[in-house]
C-alpha cells in the first residue's frame, strides 16, 4: 500500500489500498514540483466490478479491474474521465456526513490536486476556504513536509509503541510537544484524527477518575453546538441534531449544556452577559445531575463545525471556575484550533 501523498498529514486523509505512484519517485512524490511533468497516479485494482482503460473509458459494470484511470496533476478531468470517476464513486465509495441519493444526480466533485491556498478540480481553481476539513493548516504542497514525510518512510515507515518499545520519531515529537506545551502538560499520546483523539482522552478521563476513587465520575459534560468526531463517544460528546438523530445517540451518560451562541438566539449585543447566563444555566445542569457522577467537562475554545463561536470574554474563565469548584476536569479540544489556527 502506499499513500497519495496530497492527503499525508489530513486527519481525515484518504488512503487508497492498491495505489502506486507512477511516472515519479512515490517518496519524493509533490503534486507541484510535478506538475508540469505529468505527474500520474494509477489507480489500480481497487475497483473489483468495474473497468476503465488509460482514457478513462468505461467498461461496464461487473467485469474483472484490470486497468487503470490516470491523472495529470493540475490539469482539467476530461469529462470521459470525470464521467468515469464518478462512475467508480458512484458504485464503490461511501461518503461521510452526505445524502448520496441527492449527490448522485449531479455527481460527486472531484479535486485532483492542490497548491497553497488553492484546490484544483473539475471546476478548475477553487479557494480552499475550509482548509480542507480545517487541518491542512499550512497549505497543499509543502515540499519540506513531503520530504520529512518521504524520509520517514524510507528510514522506518511504521512501528507501534505499544508495550515497552518505540521509535526515534514518536520520541522526538513528543519531547517537543511537552516542552511547548503550557503549565504541566508534559505528556504526549499519538492518535490518527481527532476522534480518536478524544476517544482516548475519554478513556484517560474515566482512568484518572477511577485511579482517584472516584469510579462513578463516569458522565461527560460539553455543550450544544459542539463538534467532537464522529465515532459513538465523540458523536455523543457533539451538540447538533444531525449527527446524532440517524443513530440513536447521544448515549447515556452525555450531558449538553447551553453554548455562548449569542446569535442563535438574538442577543449579539448582549453576548457576554448571555454568556454569563449560559454558566449559569451549566451550574444548573451540574447540580441537577449530581457534580459527583461528573467526570470531565469538555469544550473547543472556539466551536468550530456548529457555527464559529466565538466564546464571549468571561465565558471560559467562568466555564473553568465552575469545573474547578465542583472537582470536574476540565478538558479544551483544541482539534482545530490548537497550534495558532485561530484565523
Ligand atoms: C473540535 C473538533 N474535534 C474533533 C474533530 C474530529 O476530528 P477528525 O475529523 O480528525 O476525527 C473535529 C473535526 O473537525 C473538530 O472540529
Amino acid at each position: 500500500m502506499t499513500y497519495d501523498f496530497k492527503d499525508v498529514g489530513t486527519a481525515s486523509s484518504v488512503i487508497f489500498s492498491g495505489v502506486t505512484l507512477k511516472g515519479t519517485d512515490a517518496g519524493n512524490y509533490n503534486p507541484v514540483q510535478q506538475a508540469d511533468q505529468a505527474a500520474t497516479i494509477t489507480i489500480k485494482e481497487f475497483c473489483p466490478s468495474f473497468s476503465a482503460d488509460a482514457s478513462g473509458e468505461t467498461h461496464g459494470a461487473g467485469g474483472a479491474c484490470v486497468s487503470a484511470v490516470d491523472f495529470s496533476m493540475h490539469e482539467k478531468l476530461s469529462p470521459t474521465r470525470l464521467e468515469a470517476l464518478r462512475k467508480m464513486d458512484r458504485a464503490h465509495h461511501l461518503h461521510p456526513f452526505t445524502d448520496h441519493a441527492a449527490m448522485h444526480p449531479t455527481g460527486t466533485h472531484v479535486i485532483t490536486s492542490g497548491e497553497g491556498v488553492y484546490l484544483y478540480g473539475e471546476e478548475g481553481k477553487l479557494l480552499d476556504g475550509l482548509a480542507g476539513l480545517w487541518c491542512v493548516n499550512v497549505g497543499y504542497g509543502r515540499t519540506e513536509i513531503a520530504d520529512a514525510v518521504s524520509k520517514q518512510i524510507r528510514e522506518l515507515s511504521y512501528y507501534p509503541s505499544f508495550f515497552n518499545t518505540t521509535t526515534e520519531a514518536a520520541v522526538l515529537l513528543a519531547d517537543r510537544l511537552g516542552k511547548m506545551a503550557p503549565g504541566n502538560l508534559k505528556y504526549a499520546v499519538f492518535s490518527n484524527s481527532g476522534s480518536e483523539a478524544n476517544e482516548t482522552g475519554l478513556k484517560i478521563i474515566r482512568q484518572y477518575q477511577m485511579i482517584q476513587g472516584k469510579p462513578n465520575r463516569t458522565k461527560i459534560l460539553t455543550r450544544n453546538f459542539a463538534y467532537h468526531g464522529v465515532t459513538l463517544a465523540t458523536a455523543s460528546m457533539t451538540g447538533l441534531p444531525n449527527c446524532q438523530q440517524p443513530f440513536g445517540l447521544p448515549l447515556p451518560g452525555f450531558l449538553h449544556a447551553p453554548a455562548p451562541y449569542a446569535y442563535a438566539v438574538g442577543r449579539e449585543k448582549d453576548a457576554e452577559a448571555y454568556g454569563h447566563e449560559c454558566v449559569a444555566e451549566t451550574k444548573k445542569l451540574i447540580e441537577k445531575e449530581g457534580p459527583e457522577t461528573i467526570g470531565a467537562m469538555i469544550l473547543e475554545p472556539v466551536q468550530g463545525a456548529g457555527g464559529v463561536i466565538i466564546p464571549p470574554p468571561g465565558y471560559l474563565a467562568g466555564m473553568r471556575k465552575l469545573a474547578r469548584e465542583y472537582d470536574i476536569l476540565f478538558v479544551c479540544d483544541e482539534v482545530i484550533s490548537g497550534f495558532g489556527r485561530r484565523g
